[in-house]
């Protein structure tokens, strides 16, 4: 087992581990037993994971004399919403929860991003464990203590920062997650290489094939590399002033597209589109050089994530909703762009780096997927 320790800089009071490795429910229940975390625990899952992952849990949480309860939402992007927050919080009210329990969020990001967000402001905030299931939570949505939920009006509109006490990663659960979901958190695999890391973008090129088989050594090596990537980044900017903007990458588009798809496109599909895009604007403004651009599209096609805007989408309306989503500067969107593979570009320490939309707009009327 890893154990990678997060101390924000100036949020001491926040410290954290993050714990990567196999079958790690016994070392989860001994570590909360030991740390007194809370009198009793509700856990919190989605329901395609109670009966096979919730339950096991609750069990074993109940075998080490841990009080648990375990509650569970219709799973999918809708639930992260206020009116399955209010659930959330009306369901712990009615089991007692008081200042003396802990939620633990079991499963992807969007359990991890609602049950962050409950335990944000339940009480005046409680704590909770992060124990992420999918691909794209473990390497990204578990760490860093952004939580919330999302608005009509586009996507995370309505959140908190709120870090979780500690997150145990366990990548067995990995081989039950469906291939959808498990291509879609490689988009996010994909980002960390390009925006930190060289080595590890060339270790996916040569072994990507090993990786999507999801042999389970490689898979726990590619998600320390990326959890060290996103521990690092968080550390040195807890609050996202300035370097941690660089995991945006990918994400002004791709929020723009997943919430104009209606959420029909998962978060990782639309990043892979939203990273194909990015780098070309990347490559258009001179930043970054056309080879290295068609890298980025190539491992990310490679993956099976798709990288053409939907025929459907007009630069205008991708334009419109992306500008509503907080990175504007004096008007212009600011994007986080790579300056090569394993390097952001920033000004003066300023990674969001603002682009005419008519530039951004000719990238997104390129190439299309054909109707
Ligand atoms: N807070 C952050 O920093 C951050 C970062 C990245 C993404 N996110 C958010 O994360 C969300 C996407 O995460 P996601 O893709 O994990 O979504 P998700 O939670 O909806 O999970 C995807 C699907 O996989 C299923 N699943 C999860 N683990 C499984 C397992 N082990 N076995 C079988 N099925 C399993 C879930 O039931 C669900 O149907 C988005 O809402 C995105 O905004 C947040
Ligand atoms: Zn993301």
């Amino acid at each position: 087992m890893i154990r990678l320790p997060v101390r924000p800089r100036r949020e001491r009071a926040e410290s954290y581990d993050v714990r990567i490795g196999r079958g790690l429910a016994p070392r989860l229940t001994v570590d909360l037993r030991k740390r007194k975390v809370a009198r009793r625990y509700i856990i919190v899952t989605d329901d395609h994971l109670r009966a096979k992952i919730g339950a096991p849990l609750q069990a074993a949480f109940r075998r080490r004399g841990l009080a648990a309860d375990l509650i569970s939402f219709p799973a999918g992007e809708g639930s992260k919403s206020r009116r399955v927050r209010d659930a959330i919080e009306d369901r712990i009210l009615a089991l007692g929860a008081g200042r003396d329990s802990a939620l633990v969020a079991l499963g992807g990001g969007v359990v991890g991003d609602l049950t962050g967000f409950v335990a944000a402001t339940y009480c005046r905030g409680i704590p909770y464990i992060q124990v992420p299931t999918s691909l794209i939570a473990m390497v990204d949505s578990s760490i860093g203590g952004k939580t919330g939920i999302n608005h009509a009006a586009g996507k995370n509109l309505i959140g908190a920062f709120h870090n979780p006490i500690a997150v145990y990663i366990d990548v067995d659960h990995l081989k039950a997650l469906p291939p959808r979901h498990f291509i879609s958190g490689m988009a996010e695999v994909v980002k960390c290489g390009v925006i930190a890391d060289a080595v590890l973008f060339h270790a996916l090129e040569a072994y990507l094939d090993r990786v999507l088989r999801r042999e389970p050594e490689i898979l726990a090596r590619v998600i320390e590399a990326c959890v060290r990537i996103k521990v690092r980044v968080v550390n040195r900017d807890p609050r996202e002033s300035g370097v941690r903007k660089i995991l945006n990458f990918g994400h002004t588009i791709g929020h723009a597209l997943e919430t104009l798809s209606g959420f029909r496109l998962t978060h990782g599909e639309a990043i892979g589109i939203g990273m194909a895009a990015e780098a070309r604007i990347a490559a258009r403004t001179g930043l970054l050089s056309d080879a290295a651009a068609e890298r980025i599209i190539r491992l990310t096609a490679r993956c099976g994530l798709p990288t053409a805007i939907p025929p459907s989408l007009s630069p205008a309306a991708i334009l419109e909703v992306a500008r509503r989503d907080k990175k504007t500067r004096q008007g212009r969107i600011a994007y986080a762009l790579p300056k090569r593979i394993g390097a952001m570009a920033h000004r003066a320490g300023d990674y969001g780096i603002p682009v005419e939309d008519s530039l951004v707009a000719g990238v997104l009327q390129g190439p299309r997927k054909p109707r």
